[in-house]
Protein backbone atom coordinates (compact mmCIF):
# COMPACT_ATOMS: atom_id res chain seq x y z
CA UNK A 1 0.00 0.00 0.00
CA UNK A 2 1.13 3.73 -0.78
CA UNK A 3 1.95 5.35 2.27
CA UNK A 4 -0.82 7.52 3.79
CA UNK A 5 -0.81 11.60 3.09
CA UNK A 6 -2.13 12.31 6.83
CA UNK A 7 -3.57 16.50 6.83
CA UNK A 8 -4.37 17.90 10.16
CA UNK A 9 -8.22 17.65 11.29
CA UNK A 10 -10.60 20.00 13.79
CA UNK A 11 -10.40 18.28 17.11
CA UNK A 12 -13.60 16.61 18.82
CA UNK A 13 -14.74 18.34 21.65
CA UNK A 14 -17.55 16.91 24.00
CA UNK A 15 -18.94 18.70 26.77
CA UNK A 16 -19.59 17.12 30.48
CA UNK A 17 -20.76 17.78 33.67
CA UNK A 18 -23.46 17.20 36.65
CA UNK A 19 -27.26 18.38 35.58
CA UNK A 20 -27.88 22.02 35.12
CA UNK A 21 -24.66 23.08 35.26
CA UNK A 22 -24.80 24.64 31.58
CA UNK A 23 -23.87 22.32 29.44
CA UNK A 24 -26.15 22.98 26.84
CA UNK A 25 -26.40 26.72 27.33
CA UNK A 26 -22.44 27.00 26.61
CA UNK A 27 -22.62 24.96 23.83
CA UNK A 28 -25.28 27.18 22.71
CA UNK A 29 -23.38 30.26 23.14
CA UNK A 30 -20.22 28.58 21.92
CA UNK A 31 -22.36 28.19 18.78
CA UNK A 32 -22.95 32.15 18.62
CA UNK A 33 -19.31 32.73 17.97
CA UNK A 34 -19.44 31.09 15.07
CA UNK A 35 -18.18 33.00 12.56
CA UNK A 36 -20.49 30.95 9.56
CA UNK A 37 -23.48 31.09 11.55
CA UNK A 38 -24.56 34.41 10.22
CA UNK A 39 -26.49 37.10 11.97
CA UNK A 40 -29.89 35.66 10.94
CA UNK A 41 -30.05 34.10 14.60
CA UNK A 42 -30.31 30.69 12.69
CA UNK A 43 -28.77 28.52 15.08
CA UNK A 44 -31.61 25.74 15.47
CA UNK A 45 -30.24 22.57 15.62
CA UNK A 46 -30.30 20.05 13.68
CA UNK A 47 -28.21 17.41 14.45
CA UNK A 48 -26.43 16.96 17.91
CA UNK A 49 -23.07 17.73 16.68
CA UNK A 50 -21.94 20.78 15.17
CA UNK A 51 -18.98 22.21 13.47
CA UNK A 52 -17.94 25.89 14.20
CA UNK A 53 -15.43 27.95 12.74
CA UNK A 54 -13.56 30.60 15.05
CA UNK A 55 -12.59 33.84 14.54
CA UNK A 56 -8.94 32.70 13.16
CA UNK A 57 -10.48 30.44 10.73
CA UNK A 58 -9.89 27.01 13.17
CA UNK A 59 -12.74 24.70 13.23
CA UNK A 60 -13.80 23.48 15.77
CA UNK A 61 -16.10 19.47 16.47
CA UNK A 62 -18.56 19.69 19.27
CA UNK A 63 -20.57 16.52 20.36
CA UNK A 64 -23.86 17.42 22.05
CA UNK A 65 -23.37 13.95 23.93
CA UNK A 66 -26.20 13.86 26.57
CA UNK A 67 -25.27 12.32 29.81
CA UNK A 68 -21.99 10.15 30.19
CA UNK A 69 -23.98 7.17 29.47
CA UNK A 70 -23.59 7.50 25.61
CA UNK A 71 -19.98 8.53 26.70
CA UNK A 72 -19.22 5.34 28.29
CA UNK A 73 -21.71 3.42 26.11
CA UNK A 74 -20.01 4.52 22.53
CA UNK A 75 -16.40 3.88 24.36
CA UNK A 76 -17.60 0.49 25.79
CA UNK A 77 -18.07 -0.22 21.93
CA UNK A 78 -14.27 0.74 20.69
CA UNK A 79 -16.26 3.79 19.40
CA UNK A 80 -13.27 6.82 20.79
CA UNK A 81 -14.57 9.87 19.06
CA UNK A 82 -13.68 12.20 21.15
CA UNK A 83 -10.57 13.83 21.19
CA UNK A 84 -11.32 16.82 24.52
CA UNK A 85 -13.62 16.93 27.03
CA UNK A 86 -14.70 20.08 28.23
CA UNK A 87 -15.81 19.40 32.06
CA UNK A 88 -18.45 22.12 32.85
CA UNK A 89 -18.73 23.18 36.40
CA UNK A 90 -20.79 25.32 37.90
CA UNK A 91 -19.03 28.28 40.09
CA UNK A 92 -21.88 28.22 42.68
CA UNK A 93 -22.80 24.63 42.91
CA UNK A 94 -19.50 23.15 42.78
CA UNK A 95 -18.17 19.69 42.28
CA UNK A 96 -21.53 17.14 42.19
CA UNK A 97 -21.46 13.54 42.02
CA UNK A 98 -21.97 13.90 38.03
CA UNK A 99 -18.88 16.16 37.63
CA UNK A 100 -16.51 13.30 39.06
CA UNK A 101 -18.12 10.73 37.27
CA UNK A 102 -17.49 13.06 34.41
CA UNK A 103 -13.77 13.05 35.70
CA UNK A 104 -13.43 9.34 35.89
CA UNK A 105 -14.95 8.47 32.74
CA UNK A 106 -12.53 11.01 31.19
CA UNK A 107 -9.22 9.52 32.90
CA UNK A 108 -10.21 6.14 32.14
CA UNK A 109 -10.59 7.13 28.53
CA UNK A 110 -7.80 8.69 28.54
CA UNK A 111 -8.61 11.97 27.15
CA UNK A 112 -7.20 15.29 28.11
CA UNK A 113 -9.66 17.52 29.75
CA UNK A 114 -10.36 21.37 29.88
CA UNK A 115 -12.05 22.64 32.86
CA UNK A 116 -14.88 25.33 32.21
CA UNK A 117 -16.01 27.15 35.53
CA UNK A 118 -19.56 28.21 34.26
CA UNK A 119 -22.19 30.62 35.83
CA UNK A 120 -18.89 33.17 36.65
CA UNK A 121 -21.68 36.09 36.79
CA UNK A 122 -23.37 34.62 39.68
CA UNK A 123 -22.67 36.50 42.85
CA UNK A 124 -22.11 33.24 45.00
CA UNK A 125 -19.70 32.12 42.22
CA UNK A 126 -16.65 30.55 44.18
CA UNK A 127 -13.93 29.13 41.50
CA UNK A 128 -11.27 29.08 43.64
CA UNK A 129 -13.43 26.30 45.91
CA UNK A 130 -13.64 24.40 42.58
CA UNK A 131 -10.52 24.20 41.97
CA UNK A 132 -9.38 22.98 45.63
CA UNK A 133 -12.16 20.22 44.92
CA UNK A 134 -10.75 19.80 41.96
CA UNK A 135 -7.16 19.49 43.61
CA UNK A 136 -8.83 15.95 45.79
CA UNK A 137 -9.98 14.31 42.55
CA UNK A 138 -5.77 14.91 41.20
CA UNK A 139 -6.34 17.61 38.68
CA UNK A 140 -4.52 20.23 39.19
CA UNK A 141 -5.23 23.28 37.18
CA UNK A 142 -3.36 26.00 35.52
CA UNK A 143 -4.28 28.59 37.99
CA UNK A 144 -2.72 26.53 40.57
CA UNK A 145 0.50 25.68 38.49
CA UNK A 146 -0.71 22.40 37.41
CA UNK A 147 -1.28 21.22 33.58
CA UNK A 148 -5.10 21.53 32.77
CA UNK A 149 -6.06 24.47 31.28
CA UNK A 150 -8.97 26.23 33.34
CA UNK A 151 -11.12 28.90 31.69
CA UNK A 152 -14.18 31.17 34.07
CA UNK A 153 -17.04 31.29 32.05
CA UNK A 154 -20.27 32.53 31.73
CA UNK A 155 -22.69 31.08 29.24
CA UNK A 156 -25.47 33.89 29.58
CA UNK A 157 -22.98 37.03 29.98
CA UNK A 158 -20.77 35.33 27.26
CA UNK A 159 -17.66 36.37 29.10
CA UNK A 160 -14.40 33.79 28.83
CA UNK A 161 -15.45 32.22 25.71
CA UNK A 162 -12.96 33.04 23.59
CA UNK A 163 -10.62 32.28 26.21
CA UNK A 164 -12.49 28.67 25.90
CA UNK A 165 -11.77 28.21 22.43
CA UNK A 166 -8.04 29.36 22.23
CA UNK A 167 -7.85 26.77 25.40
CA UNK A 168 -9.21 23.98 22.96
CA UNK A 169 -7.21 24.88 20.04
CA UNK A 170 -3.96 25.24 22.42
CA UNK A 171 -4.96 21.68 23.52
CA UNK A 172 -5.55 20.66 20.29
CA UNK A 173 -2.33 21.25 18.55
CA UNK A 174 -0.48 19.21 21.17
CA UNK A 175 -2.55 16.57 20.29
CA UNK A 176 -1.62 16.71 16.35
CA UNK A 177 -4.93 15.55 15.18
CA UNK A 178 -4.46 14.43 11.49
CA UNK A 179 -6.39 12.20 9.58
CA UNK A 180 -6.05 11.15 5.60
CA UNK A 181 -8.96 12.81 3.89
CA UNK A 182 -8.46 10.72 0.41
CA UNK A 183 -9.47 7.58 0.89
CA UNK A 184 -12.63 5.65 1.29
CA UNK A 185 -14.79 7.30 4.31
CA UNK A 186 -15.33 5.70 7.44
CA UNK A 187 -17.41 7.10 10.30
CA UNK A 188 -19.06 6.47 13.79
CA UNK A 189 -22.83 6.72 14.95
CA UNK A 190 -23.32 9.60 17.06
CA UNK A 191 -26.88 9.02 16.93
CA UNK A 192 -29.68 7.53 14.80
CA UNK A 193 -33.50 7.63 14.12
CA UNK A 194 -36.19 6.95 12.18
CA UNK A 195 -37.80 9.71 10.49
CA UNK A 196 -41.67 9.48 9.32
CA UNK A 197 -40.58 11.33 6.40
CA UNK A 198 -37.12 10.89 5.38
CA UNK A 199 -36.93 7.13 6.85
CA UNK A 200 -33.81 5.73 9.09
CA UNK A 201 -31.41 8.92 9.54
CA UNK A 202 -28.20 8.97 11.30
CA UNK A 203 -25.83 11.57 12.48
CA UNK A 204 -22.14 10.11 11.73
CA UNK A 205 -18.76 11.83 12.55
CA UNK A 206 -16.41 11.27 9.93
CA UNK A 207 -13.26 9.59 11.18
CA UNK A 208 -11.42 9.21 8.07
CA UNK A 209 -11.49 9.66 4.77
CA UNK A 210 -14.54 11.93 2.66
CA UNK A 211 -17.75 10.74 2.71
CA UNK A 212 -19.62 11.24 -0.66
CA UNK A 213 -23.29 11.34 -2.25
CA UNK A 214 -23.65 7.89 -3.90
CA UNK A 215 -21.09 6.54 -1.88
CA UNK A 216 -22.18 2.66 -0.90
CA UNK A 217 -21.62 1.51 2.51
CA UNK A 218 -21.95 -0.75 5.14
CA UNK A 219 -22.71 0.73 8.90
CA UNK A 220 -23.28 -2.16 11.86
CA UNK A 221 -24.52 -5.10 9.52
CA UNK A 222 -26.46 -3.37 7.35
CA UNK A 223 -25.80 -1.52 4.12
CA UNK A 224 -26.81 1.63 2.13
CA UNK A 225 -25.92 3.89 -0.27
CA UNK A 226 -25.62 7.68 1.34
CA UNK A 227 -28.90 9.20 -0.94
CA UNK A 228 -28.29 12.55 0.84
CA UNK A 229 -25.79 14.66 3.49
CA UNK A 230 -27.20 17.21 5.73
CA UNK A 231 -24.93 19.35 7.70
CA UNK A 232 -25.42 20.68 11.63
CA UNK A 233 -27.68 23.58 9.43
CA UNK A 234 -29.51 21.50 7.84
CA UNK A 235 -28.14 22.29 4.39
CA UNK A 236 -27.25 19.63 1.52
CA UNK A 237 -23.75 19.33 0.95
CA UNK A 238 -22.11 16.97 -1.16
CA UNK A 239 -19.08 15.40 0.92
CA UNK A 240 -17.94 15.51 4.45
CA UNK A 241 -14.25 15.02 5.70
CA UNK A 242 -12.75 14.18 8.64
CA UNK A 243 -13.97 15.50 12.11
CA UNK A 244 -17.17 16.57 10.24
CA UNK A 245 -20.35 15.29 11.72
CA UNK A 246 -23.45 15.05 8.93
CA UNK A 247 -26.79 13.48 9.08
CA UNK A 248 -26.66 10.40 6.39
CA UNK A 249 -29.58 10.03 4.31
CA UNK A 250 -30.15 6.02 2.73
CA UNK A 251 -29.85 3.78 5.21
CA UNK A 252 -31.20 0.13 5.06
CA UNK A 253 -32.60 0.56 8.76
CA UNK A 254 -31.73 2.09 11.91
CA UNK A 255 -28.27 1.59 13.52
CA UNK A 256 -26.85 2.09 16.84
CA UNK A 257 -24.81 4.57 18.39
CA UNK A 258 -21.13 3.82 18.46
CA UNK A 259 -21.66 2.00 15.32
CA UNK A 260 -18.74 1.97 12.62
CA UNK A 261 -19.83 3.58 9.08
CA UNK A 262 -17.45 2.02 6.35
CA UNK A 263 -17.99 2.72 2.47
CA UNK A 264 -17.12 0.31 0.65
CA UNK A 265 -16.26 -0.18 -3.44
CA UNK A 266 -19.19 -2.19 -4.49
CA UNK A 267 -22.91 -3.99 -4.18
CA UNK A 268 -21.11 -7.13 -3.89
CA UNK A 269 -18.27 -5.97 -1.03
CA UNK A 270 -20.89 -4.56 1.40
CA UNK A 271 -22.54 -8.40 1.17
CA UNK A 272 -19.63 -9.60 2.41
CA UNK A 273 -18.68 -7.25 4.49
CA UNK A 274 -22.50 -7.30 6.20
CA UNK A 275 -22.29 -10.92 6.32
CA UNK A 276 -19.17 -10.99 8.21
CA UNK A 277 -19.85 -8.62 10.74
CA UNK A 278 -23.13 -10.95 11.48
CA UNK A 279 -21.44 -13.55 11.63
CA UNK A 280 -18.98 -11.92 14.34
P1 LIG B 1 -28.85 19.24 31.71
O1 LIG B 1 -28.70 19.01 30.24
O2 LIG B 1 -30.26 19.19 32.18
O3 LIG B 1 -27.94 18.40 32.54
O4 LIG B 1 -28.44 20.78 32.04
P2 LIG B 1 -27.27 21.61 31.39
O5 LIG B 1 -25.99 21.31 32.06
O6 LIG B 1 -27.32 21.53 29.92
O7 LIG B 1 -27.65 23.10 31.87
P3 LIG B 1 -28.51 24.15 31.06
O8 LIG B 1 -27.74 24.74 29.94
O9 LIG B 1 -29.83 23.59 30.78
O10 LIG B 1 -28.61 25.30 32.16
C1 LIG B 1 -29.24 25.10 33.40
C2 LIG B 1 -29.68 26.42 33.95
O11 LIG B 1 -28.55 27.25 34.26
C3 LIG B 1 -30.53 27.25 32.99
O12 LIG B 1 -31.53 27.89 33.71
C4 LIG B 1 -29.55 28.26 32.42
O13 LIG B 1 -30.16 29.45 32.01
C5 LIG B 1 -28.63 28.49 33.62
N1 LIG B 1 -27.28 28.89 33.21
C6 LIG B 1 -26.47 28.24 32.34
N2 LIG B 1 -25.31 28.88 32.22
C7 LIG B 1 -25.37 29.98 33.00
C8 LIG B 1 -24.46 31.05 33.32
O14 LIG B 1 -23.34 31.13 32.83
N3 LIG B 1 -24.90 31.98 34.22
C9 LIG B 1 -26.13 31.92 34.78
N4 LIG B 1 -26.45 32.89 35.65
N5 LIG B 1 -27.01 30.94 34.52
C10 LIG B 1 -26.64 29.98 33.64
NA1 LIG C 1 -30.86 21.70 32.27
MG1 LIG D 1 -28.41 20.20 28.70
Amino acid sequence: DAEETLEPRPPVVTIMGHVDHGKTSLLDALRGTDVTAGEAGGITQHIGAYQITTKDKQKITFLDTPGHEAFTEMRARGANVTDIVILVVAADDGLMPQTIEAINHTKAAGVPMIVAINKIDKPEANAKKIRERLLEHEIVVEAMSGDVQDVEVSAKTKQGLDTLLEAIANQAELLELKANPDRAAEATVIEAQLDKGKGPLATVLVTRGTLKRGDIFVVGTQSGRVRALLDDKGRQIKEAGPSMPVEVLGLGGVPNAGDQLTVVENEQRAREVSAYRTEK
